[in-house]
């Protein structure tokens, strides 16, 4: 066991085996930030602050990259197999310092660790991934999941978004699906776009295991934490990615903001997780979630909402003053949303955005002579 306190840290004796896992619950303490929190069980640090939407840097998370590294001020750690992680040496290990994504506490602690509070605390970074699964989810969207290489987690906040990039540099931006705890794949939806790049290849060419470049994460669409305001959502289409990060999230992190979600797509058969969601809001008493059609077939028999998203949701909040709104999809319903919602006193300090904007260099490039983005092996 580990143990440091008031700035003299002691190893106290190596531990031969691993934390007992315990019903032992104990408070950490972030220092400077002074945020705190519990880890119970056999709780890692870092799956107990992620679980409680604390962000500390990562990347593995299997104690080989020294992302998660940070100091232990006071109190006593373990890990699991009784030595720390062998990249850990021993004048770190001597100064305190701790792998968080494997340190497992064994007192209350005080730690001393950069926390991300903002995407701009996140570096985006280039990696190689591998398509681990793919589901077709509807007759023009595609799930992927990605897997990164084995030592390698990608540290995110939940609505951001990745690039992926083709052979010669061009790049497509997805958002993440999954939330960041739930990070052993990577989700995407795809949109086939009639003569899309990437999106074509997805549908038409790419097969399980096939590797992409990515590079990620990056944006400014994403929940932020210390708001405490209701919240809207609002997607259009594949738009719902993003918020189904978010949505995961909250539920991860047992929240109680109250949130609308409000999901709009043509017809019935573009609400592909429209089953999932119900489920959702059901078993969420702080969730509902209201989709509308723009344009209903005869035979979706639909007794919801129809009409444009922006408009079903300002039926429903017509003052939009005292909330948080987070709307993700097509440009024109972002920018059709934007002009009417200010006109309904949305605070522009609360309002955050991501226009799926199509690639600026998406037009064809016949000199580049690229085939795609994918190599199988
Ligand atoms: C931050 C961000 C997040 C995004 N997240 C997602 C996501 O989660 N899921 C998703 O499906 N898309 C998402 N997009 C949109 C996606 O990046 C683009 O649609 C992308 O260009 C599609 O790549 P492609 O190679 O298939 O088509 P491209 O080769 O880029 O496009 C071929 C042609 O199709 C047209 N086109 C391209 N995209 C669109 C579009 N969206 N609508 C209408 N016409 C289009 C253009 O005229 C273009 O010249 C996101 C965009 C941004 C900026
Ligand atoms: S050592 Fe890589 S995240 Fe902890």
């Amino acid at each position: 066991m580990f143990r440091h306190n008031g700035g003299n840290f002691l190893l106290r004796r190596k531990q031969t085996s691993a934390p007992r896992v315990t019903d032992m619950s104990y408070q950490v303490t972030i220092e400077p930030s002074g945020h705190r929190f519990t880890v119970g069980g056999d709780e890692s640090v870092l799956d107990a602050a992620l679980r409680h939407g604390l962000v500390i840097p990562y990347s593995c998370r299997n104690g080989t990259c020294l992302t998660c590294m940070g100091k232990v001020v006071e109190g006593e750690i373990g890990y699991p197999g009784g030595e720390p992680p062998d990249c850990l040496d021993e004048t770190a290990v001597a100064v305190g310092q701790a792998l968080f994504c494997q340190a497992r506490p064994t007192s209350d602690l005080v730690i001393e660790v950069r926390e991300v509070r903002d995407a701009g605390d996140l570096a985006p970074r280039r990696t190689r991934c591998r398509v681990a699964g793919m589901e077709r989810l509807s007759r023009d969207v595609m799930r992927l999941y990605l897997k990164l290489p084995d030592a390698e987690r990608l540290a995110f906040l939940p609505g951001q978004y990745i690039d992926i990039l083709l052979r010669d540099g061009r790049r497509r931006s997805f958002s993440l699906a999954n939330a960041p705890h739930d990070d052993e794949l990577l989700e995407l939806h795809v949109r086939h776009i009639e003569g899309g790049e990437f999106s074509e290849q997805v549908f038409f060419n790419m097969e399980e295991k096939a590797l992409l470049r990515m590079e990620g994460p990056y944006g400014q669409f994403y929940l932020r934490e210390d708001d405490d305001r209701p919240i809207l959502m609002m997607a259009g289409s594949t738009g719902i990615a993003p918020l189904k990060s978010i949505l995961d999230h909250l539920v991860h992190i047992g929240n109680r903001r109250a949130v609308h979600l409000y999901w709009g797509v043509r017809e019935r058969q573009d609400l592909y997780l429209d089953g999932e969601l119900r489920a959702l809001a059901e078993g969420c008493s702080w969730l509902t979630y209201t989709p509308c059609l723009s344009e209903p077939r005869a035979e979706d028999a639909w007794e919801g909402r129809i009409g444009l998203v922006h408009n079903m949701l300002l039926h429903d909040h017509p003052e939009l003053g005292s909330h948080a709104v987070y709307m993700s999809g097509p440009p024109a319903m972002i920018a059709a949303a934007q002009r009417d919602f200010h006109r309904h006193g949305v605070d522009p300090d609360h309002l955050h955005q991501d226009a799926f904007e199509f690639a600026a260099d998406s037009r064809p490039d016949l000199t580049a002579g690229t085939q795609g983005s994918t190599t199988t092996d």
